[in-house]
């Protein structure tokens, strides 16, 4: 049975029991908490904890999801996918344990002839929480089982939460006995409580039925949190894995096999030349390696569809490790060209049928990727030479291990993989010190974590936003697109230690109000500042705006006079000037960015950008630099449509609405939402929770300052906006006026002038240049007629000052070319020269004859300066720092050649 056909009968199925079919939502839902959606339920949140009214009591999902915690066992275990769709039902305080049980039992088990998985009932093992004694004798009830086929486990396996504060409750999972070639068979009542890791793989657990009841306050680890309370209803969540069910159906050995990804290694195979399954120890790593490249090429395909592009921090660095690590295992398999072009179509091409938007928006997505690819193969590459640089040093040196430290930089530094390096040192007959390495990656990684832990400290705990949620009842109204003056009063106030009652002039803290003008930092715009006066006399600064939780406004603030208390009246005041400048800004961005949509194709997606008071910063995925005729052409265009003073207007309507509308950005919404379209004429025309300038007139000017990369395939742009680019272009026209006047030429003929002066300046130069070396090179015969004699041979020793390396390598060959050729000569040349010391020796035929040797000499004499070096015999060279000791150093000359000629 293919994916497609198990996805639609188990949507089918709960819509015939009542369910309301909901299509999934996109993998980046806004949850503070979450990096991706990583569950069918997290889109449910709002209706289990009951800060929103479902619009119905039951629905069915098949959710996109995401979980890179072990994305190191993907391709090891037969069921770690990084990305996976969910297949779930959910009753919202409708039906609960039983009706859970029941409906997903006779999905399982129902013939397939009849629209069931025919799953034969006799390999199928219930599990319950120990304890749960009410689950136990549903499931007895349900599927007539004794009780000693119901497995009961612990919490570990059997309490579902999300892993951190929210939602929760004891869970039954459906395991399906794969047969005793996956492994020993269980004795269940032997086993205890505690899941035994060696059954896992035979005793594959393919959904899980949560019977949601309990609100989390903190998660420690899957068996040690606390239980706030309960929640307001009782729920059902229940996850199906889409991918199990398909092995399973499919008579296949893992996920990586079935129909959606098994095209992808295929064509692995045929671009390596491998085969998959081969067997033997090189072909189980290789078959690792294949399941690597199908799953991370088709995470990384869905991910880029929703949105994220690829980067080095939360998000974005996931991204990026799944498109290397994909290109990485193509490489190890041995396939060194570009491989995404090949792969990711093939995965396009499978998921497309479900994903439509995959074909839709196919030239972003592909060009996000491949850029990513060709960007680690530059990684490679240089990465390569350093690498070939330290086991060339490491041999040289006669050792055989390439440091910890060594392999950590290239690591770090360059993006080289460990098991690249060690595969790479392998080769070339080196071991790697792997625990070195290891520990630096586990320093590295502990001074992140610090990091992370000294950030969220600025962010209270949720706990405090929670409650005066709760005692607020609905959401904070924000009145601040319609006015920047608001009427209110003072429901909440957060400080460091959790709520209170009241805080005195001085007092730094965070205050919510029922109403309120003030908008808090998203969607790329800045926060609106401010002052709230209050009924009682009192007066407070905002300094910052926030939203932490959905529905809640909280406003970062200094008590400056009085006392401010719990149900005071509130007049808020918002910072007018700096607000109409951010509104500026975030209309200017749009319209930039639809320029930039008009000129390079719709590949030129937006993502990220700050509104800031006058000025933004906007950036796109685009392949590479952006060309300055077109910077100068977005420039010209959106400064005409400035002119043109072209309305800008909010609607509201639904998400499907807006995409008929052509409005750009969908990325994290859910279907069905109402979304609020901001559009600039009939032009420009974009989601968008911010505020705007009422006319693209008031814009005044903008003017782009440059752009430049900020990661493989996303640049920036930086503008300013109104009277901040007003003041610069002043400031630009003042500075190009004192130049035409110091110049005294025209503003038009300013670069020809300067270029003037450059080429003017090189070549004298260069002159000079000429003429210090003609002159050094002058003062040679003097020199050579200054020769000492040393036991027979004519020595030279001369200090050079000003003189650098080149320059004195030159002395010393001049002078020695002037003694007599049939006598043995010694020069010595040191140069003094910006803080270093160059030290040449050359030494002519008939004293190599007897034995004198330029190398030896600048060993002896170099250390004496603070340096080493070497050369021939007849010529050598080396280099210094300690200028100090020239002297003494041009003083040995004599002794040492005396020396050598046996003197
Ligand atoms: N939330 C549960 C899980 O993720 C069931 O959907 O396993």
């Amino acid at each position: 049975m293919d994916t497609a056909e198990i996805r639609r009968r188990f949507t089918a199925h709960f819509e015939r029991a009542g369910h309301t079919a909901v299509p999934s939502a996109s993998l980046l839902l806004d949850d503070p908490n979450l990096l991706f959606v990583n569950a069918g339920m997290v889109p449910f949140k709002p209706y289990f904890l009951g800060q929103e009214t479902p619009p119905y009591d039951r629905a069915v999902s098949v959710q996109k999801c995401v979980r890179t915690p072990d994305i190191e066992d993907v391709g090891k275990t037969t069921r770690h996918g990084t990305f996976f769709e969910m297949c779930g039902n959910f009753s919202f305080g409708d039906y609960f344990k039983e009706g859970a049980i029941e409906l997903g039992w006779d999905l399982v088990t129902r013939s397939i002839e009849d629209g069931g998985f025919g799953l034969a009932e006799d390999r199928l093992y219930p599990s319950v929480l120990a304890g749960d004694d009410e689950a136990l004798e549903l499931w007895q009830k349900v599927t007539g089982f004794p009780e000693h086929r119901i497995v009961k486990l612990g919490p570990k396996e059997n309490y579902w939460s999300m892993g951190v504060p929210g939602p929760g409750g004891p869970c039954s999972e459906i395991l399906y006995d794969r047969g005793p070639a996956h492994g020993p068979e269980a004795d269940w009542e032997a086993m205890g409580t505690a899941m035994d890791p060696a059954l896992e793989d035979r005793y594959l657990e393919i959904w899980n039925l949560v019977f949601m009841q309990d609100e989390l306050s903190a998660v420690r680890s899957k068996e040690d949190f606390d239980i706030a309370g309960s929640l307001p209803k009782k729920n059902i969540d229940t996850g199906m894995g889409l991918e199990r069910v398909a092995y399973l159906l499919q008579g296949r050995q893992n996920m990586y096999e079935i129909d959606v990804m098994f095209p992808v290694i295929e064509k692995a195979m045929e671009l390596t030349g491998r085969r998959y399954g081969a067997g033997g120890e090189q072909g189980h790593t290789d078959d690792v390696r294949f399941r690597v490249v199908a799953d991370h090429v088709r995470s990384s395909m869905m991910l880029i569809s929703d949105g994220v592009t690829p980067g080095n921090e939360a998000r974005g660095y996931v991204l990026r490790r799944l498109l290397r690590r994909a290109v990485r295992s193509m490489r190890l398999l041995g396939y060194e060209d570009r491989a995404l072009p090949e792969l990711l179509p093939i995965s396009r091409d499978k998921m497309a049928e479900t994903y439509t938007d995959l074909h839709r928006d196919w030239d972003r997505i592909s060009a996000v990727a491949y850029a990513e690819e060709d960007a680690f193969r530059q990684t490679l590459r240089a990465g390569t030479a350093i690498f070939d640089l330290a086991t060339t040093e490491v041999k040289q040196s006669g050792g055989s291990q390439l440091s910890g430290a060594k392999a950590f930089s290239l690591h770090d530094t360059y993006g080289f993989p460990i098991d690249l390096t060690l595969e790479m040192a392998g080769e070339q007959g080196l071991s790697v010190d792997e625990e070195g390495f290891r520990r630096l990656m586990t320093e590295q990684r502990d001074r992140a974590k610090a990091d992370a832990r000294a950030k969220k400290g600025q962010h209270r705990d949720a706990t405090a936003y929670r409650e005066v949620a709760d005692g607020l009842g609905r959401p904070v109204e924000f009145t601040g697109y319609g006015e920047v003056v608001t009427e209110g009063s003072v429901r909440g106030i957060v400080t460091p230690s959790g709520t209170v009652e009241s805080a005195r002039e001085g007092d730094e803290i965070e205050l919510v109000l029922d109403r309120t003008p003030f908008y808090a930092e998203g969607g790329g715009q800045l926060a609106d500042q401010g002052v709230i006066e209050l009924g009682n006399g009192a007066r407070v600064e905002v300094r910052d705006v926030q939203s932490p939780i959905t529905g809640l406004i909280v406003h970062q603030a200094v008590v400056v006079s009085g006392e401010v208390t719990l149900g005071v009246d509130a007049h808020s005041v918002v910072d007018v000037a700096r607000r109409r400048s951010i509104s500026r800004s975030h209309t200017a961005t749009h319209m930039v960015h639809k320029a930039f949509r008009e000129a390079l194709g719709d590949t030129a997606t937006q993502a990220g950008s700050e509104n800031s008071p006058g000025r933004f910063r906007f950036d796109f995925s685009a392949t590479g630099a952006v060309p300055a005729s077109v910077m100068a052409d977005v420039e010209a265009r959106v400064n005409d449509l400035v002119l043109d003073d072209l309305a800008v207007h909010a609607e509201i309507m639904t998400q499907e609405e807006a995409v008929k509308s052509g409005a750009m950005a969908l990325f994290g919404e859910k279907y069905g939402d109402e979304v609020r379209v901001i559009s600039v004429g009939d032009w420009a025309r974009e989601l968008c929770g911010g505020t705007h300038a009422p006319r693209s007139g008031q814009l005044g000017v903008i003017k782009l300052l440059g752009e430049s990369s900020i990661g493989s395939g996303v640049r920036r742009v930086e503008a300013l906006v109104g009277n901040d680019a007003y003041r610069f272009l002043a400031r630009e026209h003042v500075l190009v006026a004192q130049l035409s006047e110091a110049l005294k030429v025209p503003s038009e003929q300013l670069p020809e002038r300067v270029h003037d002066i450059v080429d003017r300046l090189r070549a004298a130069e260069k002159e000079i240049e000429k003429v210090r070396v003609q002159q050094l090179l002058g003062t040679g015969a003097e020199i050579a007629d200054r020769a000492a004699d040393v036991a027979g041979a004519r020595v030279v020793a001369h200090r050079a000052d000003g003189a650098g390396g080149g320059d004195v390598r030159q002395l010393a060959l001049d002078v020695r070319g002037r003694l007599p050729a049939g006598q043995p000569g010694v020069v010595v040349v040191i140069g003094t020269a910006d803080d270093k010391v160059s030290v040449v020796a050359a030494v002519n035929d008939a004293a190599r004859e007897r034995g004198l040797s330029a190398n030896a000499l600048v060993g002896t004499i170099g250390p004496l300066v603070g340096g080493r070096g070497g050369g021939k015999d007849d010529l050598a060279q080396g280099g210094g720092s300690d200028a100090s000791r020239v002297d003494e150093a041009l003083a040995l000359v004599g002794s040492e050649v005396g020396r050598a000629l046996g003197a």
